[in-house]
């Protein structure tokens, strides 16, 4: 997928969704060997920074400086902090990705999190989605292979793993599929906000006036989608208003098609360069689960979440000033080897495969059932339709890079025919 067509010859012609994506996870090979420098030394680092320099100066130029800031590295206090909504407050996504998302529940705490959590919360239960698995997610999956079963070839992640998650959040929306490419392009730029702020909220507008116009359809027509649950919903007996149901559709794109791309070609990646693991799940597919969780452990596909302390706090042996921003690293947490041993081995067979990579407490991914249900469809489908799936002996360095969000570039296969 180099490009995407457009259907009106707009500017998707000659937009690349894939190019956005290598430049944002940036090329840091393995930072799981500092990850561990810094856990041996200390498991909350104290980097203070200049005014002028603070952290968040590539995000909103409005926005007070964050001058310290405190990376929690071990398991248990990373723990700790996810937990602690009270001493460890969510808002400072306010500052960053509410900038372009506007007031979603990631930036929320305490009771209007919770009214506005429970309000979506039914829509990603389990036996719900359950319903969606054959309609969406899985002829999702079947249109993708389809479109190059047959070459005995591949590279998977722009071919599968990309565009699956970005089409199963669209359906689930309920967008006309003539609108996809166009969803692509904003979706893509408005993720890429870590990398240009303009234009993630130039996407942001665009994506505003486009839900504008389906919430608008759906207020006259309800359907059985997304988008009509959250009209229908009420908090406190009122239902929402059109400004309160935008952010959190624009907070699916990132929260639920990044995420998810980059998890799913993880584990591919850590099975097809460790065949003797793919023949066992290839071979006795109730092993799906506990490859699907050890992949999530072993590379994240988010590295990092982050948290305000409300109050002077004492962690791990450091102060953390009231205001002071803290990094939970989820990348060095699910790594500590005081809680797995040989952490950075891709083990499915491990002992303990809880993880953190979907964060933990009151904020826990809301859409985590959804993403196992897409990854365990998304591996079943390519060991059916994919038989003798191997990496290609001709790729060239394969591997998974980013620092911010992890997952490989390219993973170029072969495989047989149909
Ligand atoms: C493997 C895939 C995924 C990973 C690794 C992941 C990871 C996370 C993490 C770490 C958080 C917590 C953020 C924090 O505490 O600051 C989170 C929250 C969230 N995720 Fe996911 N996510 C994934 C897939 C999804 C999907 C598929 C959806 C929905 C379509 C989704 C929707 C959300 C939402 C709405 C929140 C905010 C919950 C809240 O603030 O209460 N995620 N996710």
């Amino acid at each position: 997928m180099a490009t995407t067509p457009g259907p009106d010859g707009s500017p998707e012609t000659s937009y690349d969704p894939m190019r956005q994506f290598a430049e944002l996870a940036g090329d840091v090979r393995d930072p799981y060997p500092m990850f561990a420098g810094i856990r041996a030394d200390t498991p909350v680092l104290q980097v203070n920074y200049g005014p002028e320099s603070g952290l968040g100066s590539r995000l909103d130029p409005k926005t007070p400086r964050v001058t310290s800031l405190f990376t929690v590295t071990s398991h248990e206090l990373a723990e700790q902090v996810l937990t602690d909504n009270v001493r460890f407050s969510s808002a400072g996504y306010a500052r960053t990705i509410g900038q372009v998302m506007g007031r979603t529940i990631l930036q929320m705490d305490a009771t209007e999190h919770l009214r506005h959590r429970a309000l979506v919360a039914r829509a990603f239960r389990p036996r719900i989605l359950d319903r969606w698995s054959d309609t969406i997610i899985g002829a999702t999956i079947t249109e993708l292979i389809d479109a190059f079963a047959d070459d005995g070839h591949a590279d998977l992640i722009p071919q599968l793993t990309f565009p699956f998650p970005v089409r199963v959040v669209a359906r689930i929306l309920g967008l006309p599929e003539t609108d996809w490419p166009r969803f692509l392009r904003l979706s893509t730029q408005l993720i890429a906000v870590m990398r240009n702020w303009d234009g993630a909220l130039a996407a942001s507008r665009e994506l505003r006036d486009y839900f504008g116009d389906i919430i608008a359809e759906r207020r006259r027509n309800t359907r059985d989608d997304l988008v009509s649950q959250l009209i229908e919903a009420e908090v406190d007996g009122r239902r929402l208003s059109d400004d309160e149901i935008y952010p959190f559709l624009l907070l699916l794109l990132p929260a639920g098609a990044e995420t998810t791309y980059r998890s799913s070609s993880n584990l591919l990646f850590g099975l097809l360069s460790q065949p003797d693991q793919l023949d066992a799940v290839r071979a006795d597919r109730g092993l799906v689960p506990q490859a699907i969780e050890e992949a999530l452990r072993w590379e994240t596909p988010l590295l990092t979440v982050a948290r305000i302390a409300t109050q002077d706090v004492e962690l791990g042996g450091v102060s953390i000033p009231a205001g002071g921003f803290v990094a939970v690293s989820l990348g060095a947490a699910n790594r500590d080897p005081g809680r797995y041993p040989d952490p950075d081995a891709f083990d499915i067979f491990r002992k303990d495969k809880q993880h953190l990579s979907f964060g933990d407490g009151a904020h826990k991914c809301l859409g985590m059932h959804l993403a196992r249900l897409e990854t365990r469809i998304l591996l079943n489908a390519v060991f059916d339709r994919l038989p003798g799936l191997r990496l290609d002996p001709a790729a060239e360095d394969p591997h998974i890079h980013g620092l911010l969000f992890r997952s490989p570039p390219n993973l170029p296969v072969r495989f047989d025919p149909a």
